[in-house]
């Protein structure tokens, strides 16, 4: 018997599991067949190890990665994981495979949740989402935020809260591991694309980032052109996903911004007619947490997504909800983008409310970058059409519908022109949509050639 195998260890003395002594296979076949096929995957192990004392190391369990090859677009499967060779396989589960990419092909419903967390509020936005029975989910950064649990209440809500000169805030790995566990049901038969936020940075010794997010989810990024799991694109039916990091470089001299622009001129609209992207901080956001933090990333980025049409843009971050119209450089434009932020999956931390353009909340524009990325892009604010206003006097035109609820939203992509996009308050009946809106594409009037031009 196998005692306590593949478990996380936590505190001074902990000594890493080696992953190869147990195999990573998955038997499947499609639904009603015999499950006669199998892969074989890899395992891995990360460790979370800071370089002072007073905060607990952690290793993980053995983490398993198999991918599955030859199967059917649009075909339900069912499988089993685990090491036949000792026995240990997983119940039965079940999912379904992508539709062909094809300009009449699409996913029914896609998901779309930020800023999950698990709390009460966690746990009714995974039951309406799950409810909404998507055959895809998107999740847009700000995972299962293993930070801020170390005390209990006891003191601070943490370590480097009660010690403010502490240059590496804590984290509580266990937490991703109960997270994990918690989103079983949904991600075991729902396909989830993830991009990372920036609870996910999670800093150890070493300069180490992201070692949890790396390491805990599955990213398309060889497929896809990309060197990073911290931005890669993907198809789903119709669909061309991009998925960008907004806390790695992103300048147009950097490796991200040069897949980017291979990406994008690869995307055949024939085969993929909607080009949607996510990323974790908003660019077009109106509320007073966060406001205009990711400027730079937006100087930086705006233009070539605007050329080669992107149709939808994800975020997450700000903890509200908020949909734009169709806006390029704040100015509405019926080629921009409509960008949906969507930071209100439940996490523990305070829902934005306060709006940037209500009297005395406009952030002195130099105290607004993001501290990670740093940097200080004025650009917006002293160029262009939207000169001198760092904020509005009233909600902005750009901003169509904002409220401070917990939900998420379903994206459905009826054709090459129609895509309903609908969002779910935790408050209403399943069955309810607090926001309702067709986005229409126009390609006549807004042509983009392969190469964007
Ligand atoms: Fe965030």
């Amino acid at each position: 018997m196998i005692e306590f195998a593949g478990e996380f260890q936590i505190g001074d003395n902990i000594k890493p599991l080696d992953p190869n002594n147990v195999s990573s296979i998955v038997t499947y076949g499609r639904y009603g067949f015999p499950m006669d096929n199998q892969s074989t995957g890899y395992s891995l192990i990360y460790n979370q190890l800071y370089p002072f004392e007073g905060l607990q190391n952690y290793t993980s369990g053995i983490i398993h990665h198999v991918r599955l090859t030859g199967l059917r677009p649009n075909t339900l499967y069912q499988y089993q994981c685990g090491d036949p060779s000792i026995a240990d396989m997983s119940k039965v589960s079940y999912f379904k495979t992508m539709p062909v990419s094809g300009p009449k092909s699409y996913p029914r419903r896609i998901a779309v949740v930020g800023d999950l967390g698990l709390t009460h509020n966690t746990t009714s936005t995974v039951d309406h989402l799950l409810a909404n029975g998507p055959d895809l989910m998107l999740l847009v950064g700000d995972v299962s935020y293993a930070n801020l649990y170390l005390t209990n209440g006891t003191v601070s809500d943490c370590y480097s809260c009660s010690f403010s000169q502490t240059f590496i805030q804590e984290t509580y790995q266990p937490r991703w591991d109960y997270w994990g566990r918690f989103m079983q049901p949904l991600v075991s038969k729902v396909p989830m694309m993830v991009v990372e936020g920036n609870h996910e940075i999670e800093e150890q010794a070493g300069n180490r980032t992201f070692a949890s997010y790396s390491s805990r989810f599955a990213f398309p990024s060889n497929e896809s052109g990309s060197s990073s799991t911290l931005f890669y694109s993907f198809n789903a039916g119709g669909i061309h996903f991009i998925m960008l990091g907004a806390y790695t470089a992103y300048h147009k001299s950097d490796d991200q911004y040069k897949w980017l622009e291979k990406d994008l001129a690869k995307v055949d609209r024939n085969v993929t007619p909607w080009l949607v992207a996510a990323w974790h901080p908003p660019w077009y956001s109106t509320y007073k947490a966060h406001y205009r933090e990711e400027e730079c990333m937006k100087v930086e980025m705006e233009d070539i997504l605007y050329k080669y049409g992107v149709d939808i843009v994800f975020n997450g971050h700000v903890h509200a909800y908020e949909r734009s119209n169709r806006v390029y450089n704040y100015t509405l434009d019926p080629c921009g983008p409509v960008y949906i932020t969507v930071g209100d999956g439940g996490n523990r931390e305070k829902m934005a409310i306060a709006h940037a353009d209500e009297p005395g909340n406009c952030p002195e524009p130099s105290t607004t970058p993001d501290k990670f990325m740093g940097g200080f892009c004025a650009f917006n604010f002293i160029e262009g059409p939207a000169a001198g206003k760092f904020c509005w006097d009233k909600q902005p035109e750009y901003s169509a519908y904002r409220e401070s609820s917990f939900g998420h939203g379903i994206l459905e992509v009826k054709n090459e022109t129609y895509a309903l996009w609908t969002w779910h308050r935790n408050q209403d009946m399943y069955s309810t949509s607090a926001d309702v809106i067709y986005i229409v594409r126009q390609p006549d009037r807004c042509p983009v050639t392969d190469n964007g031009a």
